[in-house]
């Protein structure tokens, strides 16, 4: 099943316009559109079943600490009244609703179904008091649902990455968050040093995508990397913030800059 993941071929049809046009991961099983909206709420809910164990193999565990550094970085203290943008399955809303306490706020956004039901259930089955503060919300990162200067503080995990229009995203979150308030945004890093960029695509390609098709999921992990090639470096992370509003924005790479990381200031 690996060899035979690893040799199926990549397709990006040019042609702009009708549905047949769209960017899609082509095998010979199954085609994978990853270019909408919709496209990406598909895949995040299919993956949803295995997101977590693949999380930890892919990272040696890593993710967790990054996590935990992007949740420092948000500022968030006791009381406060937190948004996790594209909260998965939920990590990061965790880790906000331990610093916040269960006199705190917490809320977990995202628009797949099946995330958030294993969101859900996890926090069912979990003991901490904390974790019950949490409320799940299925919205748009691009039109979130709540008012203007809401939040004491914001997460996005992986997130902005995915969302079909960073920008609009940007400036949600900028709308929905406190004066003085902070967002961290953790991600991959898009590197412009091409040795890492290499050593990326490689891991990429010869680790995820062949245990990723352990799974079934594949094509859905071959995204991955035509996402953070589609991403944008910590430079133009910083000006995309500022664009968007906020008053100060700063870019800091992890792990020999596997990672990135995003912090701003409205
Ligand atoms: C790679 S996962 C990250 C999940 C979690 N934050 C983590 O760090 O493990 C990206 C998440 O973004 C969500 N997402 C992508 N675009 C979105 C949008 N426009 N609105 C809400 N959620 C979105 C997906 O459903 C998915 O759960």
């Amino acid at each position: 099943m690996a060899a035979a993941a690893a040799s199926l071929k990549l397709n990006l049809p040019s042609t702009p316009g009708g549905t047949n046009s769209r960017p899609i991961f082509r095998s010979k099983f199954r085609v994978v559109r990853c270019s909408t909206s919709t496209d990406r709420q598909e895949l995040f809910n299919r993956i949803a079943p295995v997101y977590d164990n693949l999380n930890d193999l892919f990272s040696l565990g890593r993710h967790r600490e990054w996590k935990n550094t992007a949740v420092s970085w948000s500022r968030a203290k006791v009381g406060d009244n937190v948004l996790d943008i594209c909260c998965g399955s939920g990590d990061l809303a965790f880790l906000l609703s331990e610093k916040v306490g269960p006199n705190g706020k917490v809320v977990g956004l995202d628009f797949s179904k099946e995330q958030l039901s294993i969101a859900a259930a996890r926090q069912q089955s979990n003991s901490k008091k904390c974790h019950k503060i949490i409320k799940w919300v299925e919205g748009d990162a691009l039109d979130l649902p709540f008012p203007e200067s809401y939040f004491d503080a914001i997460t996005i995990g992986y997130g902005l990455r995915n969302v079909v229009d960073r920008q609009k995203s940007l400036k949600e979150a900028y709308r929905v968050l406190k004066p003085g308030s902070r967002i961290s945004v953790l991600d991959f890093n898009k590197s412009d040093n091409p040795l890492m960029t290499s050593f990326q695509e490689w891991t990429l390609d010869n680790v995820v995508v062949p245990i990723a098709s352990s799974q079934g999921v594949a094509e859905e992990y071959r995204y991955l990397k035509e996402s953070i090639r589609g991403y944008l470096t910590g430079k133009e992370l910083e000006y995309l913030a500022l664009e968007a509003g906020f008053s100060t924005a700063k870019h800091f790479v992890l792990d020999l800059g596997l990672m990135g990381h995003l912090v701003a200031t409205k």
